[in-house]
């Protein structure tokens, strides 16, 4: 009688965000497939959105609207933008479209998009913190 062995799928989920520990790489998912994202070698690490700021810089975007814009700072107290911190990408989803801004150390932690819609989330990523997002 052989072995039994396990076998553990796991499903992604569009606009998840995924990190491979070894090299780096950031994939975001933009259609959901039954496999698993594999970078290095090894299963990629699914980056789980924080909700809450609880250390001295803050990261939870701090959404604007207007008419036609939206502004997406990060966050409550502007978010370091230096070459070793800094906020590489602030992304809406609005009514199932997605929109990003990628930033660069130098740059100010915010973002304006130039849409209208009712129902946004906004995520920032942090080079050192990791993804954050509104609730
Ligand atoms: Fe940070």
């Amino acid at each position: 009688m052989s072995p039994k062995s396990v076998i553990i799928i796991t499903m992604t989920t569009k606009n998840q965000i995924y990190r491979c520990p070894i090299c780096g790489n950031i994939v975001e998912v933009i259609h959901a497939g039954g496999g698993e994202l594999v970078c290095c070698g090894q299963p990629m690490e699914l980056l789980q959105s924080k909700t809450e700021d609880t250390g001295f810089e803050k990261h939870l975007p701090v959404i604007a609207k207007s008419e036609n814009q939206v502004t997406v700072k990060i966050g409550s107290i502007p978010h370091p933008m230096e070459e070793a911190h800094y906020i590489e990408l602030i992304e809406i989803i609005a009514d199932d479209k997605v929109y990003k801004k990628f930033l660069k150390p130098g740059d100010t932690s915010e973002a304006v998009f130039e849409i209208s819609a009712d129902n946004i989330t906004a995520r920032a990523y942090c080079n050192v913190h990791g993804l954050w997002q509104t609730k």
